[in-house]
């Protein structure tokens, strides 16, 4: 008989790997090449994917076996699960496999912000030895408002805590006893604009977040804010983003993800005061590894017709 067919459109761990092969025919792709991609998913079972594969409605018809598709992290917004259920198709994802390593690099990203590390990094390296260019702030006694106080979220405040700062969030979903238990004052978004100064973004990428950080928003800010999104790009308006950065309403950002992505040329990449990383948050050894064992579990489970539990 021959075997259901699993087709790995993106990078995935070979732990994840080898349990696949164990039971399937394993079968590589491009998932961010259409031409590839589309005729690649004819006779698949299952379809494995990042963030850089459009699993849209047009996908989906492509692949009439299709039986699960399963997002190796978190975020499912490049997946239409909506045209999935009408198709039949179960959309699982690995919904804990790289929360810490994104907590530890929205950190990463907050100190290289507050201190300038890769300005005066570069700088250094280009021959020159410029200490008060690259003079910073510190964490201590500063207000970090927290936009999603979910599973990343809720790390990034607990890793924060030892900095001495004041922990305030905006999350409408979450109970005010729960964001307390962590140390987290619960406030209205205008409060984070407000108060804040180091806004840090961890909310899903939606109809509701998109621009959530838009013009509006970054005028009601203090000049002094550093931004920092380890979440999904868009969600912080990158026109506005940059106006307020080059009109000195915003001091500084650090950004790993972008509107568009891959995103190798941007206006905010002129900014000394913009900290930038190719969307490496669940860039680690460890969150890879989990991803791919998760999902590999969750395939296994889905094509033999059983329960598939939340990772
Ligand atoms: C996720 O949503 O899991 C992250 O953005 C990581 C990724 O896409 O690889």
């Amino acid at each position: 008989m021959n075997k259901p067919v699993v087709l790995v459109a993106e990078e995935l761990s070979e732990a994840g790997l080898a349990m696949l092969r164990a039971d399937f025919e394993v079968r590589h792709t491009d998932g961010a090449d259409r031409a590839q991609l589309l005729p690649a998913l004819a006779e698949v079972d299952a379809l494995i994917v990042r963030s850089a594969t459009r699993v849209d409605a047009e996908a989906i018809a492509s692949a009439p076996k299709l039986r699960v598709v399963a997002r190796a992290g978190v975020g499912l917004d490049n997946v239409d699960v909506e045209a999935a259920t009408k198709a039949g198709v179960m959309v699982v994802n690995a919904p804990t496999s790289n929360i810490t390593s994104a907590a530890e690099h929205t950190i990463a990203l907050i100190l290289a912000v507050a201190r300038n590390v890769p300005q005066g990094h570069a700088a250094l390296k280009g021959g020159e030895w410029k200490r008060s260019k690259y003079t910073g702030v510190e964490l201590d006694g500063k207000v970090v408002g927290i936009l999603g106080l979910g599973r990343i979220g809720q790390l990034v405040a607990q890793r924060l805590q030892p900095f001495g700062v004041q922990l305030i969030a905006y999350d409408p979903y979450l109970p005010p006893a729960r964001a307390a238990q962590i140390g987290v004052r619960l406030v209205s978004l205008d409060e984070v604009l407000r108060e804040s100064d180091f806004i840090t973004v961890h909310l899903p990428k939606s109809k509701e977040t998109i621009g959530l950080i838009g013009e509006r928003e970054l005028h009601q800010v203090k000049p002094s804010v550093r931004i920092i999104n380890v979440a999904r790009g868009g969600i912080v308006d990158e026109g506005a983003l940059y106006a307020a950065l080059k009109e000195g309403r915003v001091a500084g950002a650090a950004l790993d993800v972008f509107a568009t992505e891959p995103c190798t040329d941007s206006p905010l990449f002129e900014l000394d005061n913009v900290v930038v990383t190719p969307h490496l948050g669940a860039s680690t050894h460890e969150a890879q590894e989990k991803a791919g064992t998760q999902v590999a579990r969750s395939v296994k489970l889905a094509l033999s017709g059983e329960f598939v539990p939340d990772a």
